[in-house]
């Protein structure tokens, strides 16, 4: 029984010393210690030995377990350090890790930021309207008559129902006014809809911006001083306006707003259509409200409107309308930030 042992315990060290893998290792100690294993056996055994020899096999029994045991972990140890670092063998610390692009604001959004700051600090607040609006929000209501020729199907987009996409963000104005009574400021970006030709200027949807200031002693001079001081702030102090007289069936008197400044065109630009709004414009609202909340003997206001996608052209020198819709990263990853 002790040689039996003593060969047991030689040839246990031997298969642990063999042992390169976690995988063998695990067999070697299920072989041994395992519930069934070679010591478990053996211990089983010595049941049969005399009272003089159960103790002296029986301590030497126990330290090769412990000794045996010991060595084991210490291997498993070492085998699965040596794994954890072959993992990592290929791995070149010293390359550039993976980027993940970040996507940015496209350069029309990022100027109708802008442009709604400057007229937040105005006091002016955001207001929205339907992209399908109908004939009376669009036309009527800003006294525009059935003859005028903006009303005709080849330059408005019509739906069967009588509806049509707005072709400006004006509706916005009458819409707020149906809401809210005076005093009233409000500034709306939104689309607007022409059945223009697609060319290098032009786009059959584009973007609008609405500004509209309603109240009690509302003059022409609030109109100029706002707009020019929005505009100053947008394109630099330097910047010089002109409003030239105009038409629209909803203002009375009407401009358009040209600007000029040195650091983007010697030659004036047109921006802008403006005016007083027109106490015809006021009218239709008291009669859709049911109300006089828009008595025009006592209530005045200024509006003006101008193109988002031209600004932007302006600014950054952007030569073909087109390329704004185009999606081509080269164009779009200059206005990440600012422009
Ligand atoms: N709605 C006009 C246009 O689309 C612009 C405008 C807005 C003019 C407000 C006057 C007042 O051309």
């Amino acid at each position: 029984m002790k040689e039996d042992i003593e060969q047991q315990e030689r040839a246990s060290l031997l298969a642990l010393e063999r042992a390169t893998e976690t995988d063998s290792l695990k067999e070697v100690r299920l072989h041994y210690l395992g519930k069934n294993g070679v010591i478990s056996l053996l211990s089983e055994k010595m049941k049969t030995l005399s009272k003089e020899e159960r103790p002296i096999l029986g301590r030497h029994l126990h330290q090769w377990r412990t000794t045996f045991s010991q060595a084991l972990e210490t291997k498993e140890k070492l085998l699965n350090q040596r794994a954890d670092s072959m993992a990592f063998e290929d791995l070149d610390s010293s390359l550039p890790g993976t980027s993940f692009p970040q996507g940015g604001l496209h350069p029309l959004t990022l100027l109708t930021d802008r442009v709604v700051q400057i007229f937040r600090r105005l006091g002016f607040s955001l207001a929205e309207g339907p992209d399908i609006d109908d004939e009376w929000h669009c036309f009527d209501a800003l006294n525009t008559p059935a003859h005028h020729p903006a009303r005709q199907e080849q330059d408005t987009f019509y739906l069967p129902d009588g509806r049509l996409l707005r072709t400006h963000t004006s509706t916005v104005q009458i819409r707020a006014m149906e809401e809210a009574v005076p005093p009233l400021r409000i500034i709306a970006p939104g689309s607007a809809y022409r059945r223009d030709e697609v060319d290098a200027t032009h786009l059959a949807q584009f973007t609008q911006m609405e500004v509209l200031c309603v109240g009690e002693e509302i003059t022409l001079a609030d109109l100029k001083g706002t707009a020019e001081y929005f505009l100053r702030e947008l394109l630099g102090p330097q910047t010089e306006c002109r409003f030239r007289p105009h038409f629209f069936p909803f203002t009375e008197p009407s401009f358009e707003i040209d600007i000029r400044s040195p650091i983007i065109s010697r030659k004036w630009l047109e921006l802008a259509g403006c005016g007083m709004v027109d106490p015809a414009v006021f009218q239709a609202v008291n009669q859709r409200r049911g109300d006089s909340a828009y008595d025009p003997e006592y209530i005045s206001g200024f509006a003006f409107g101008f193109g988002l996608e031209r600004l932007l052209m302006i600014l950054a020198q952007i030569p073909d309308i087109r390329m704004l819709l185009e999606n081509d990263l080269r164009l779009l990853k200059q206005f990440s930030g600012e422009f």
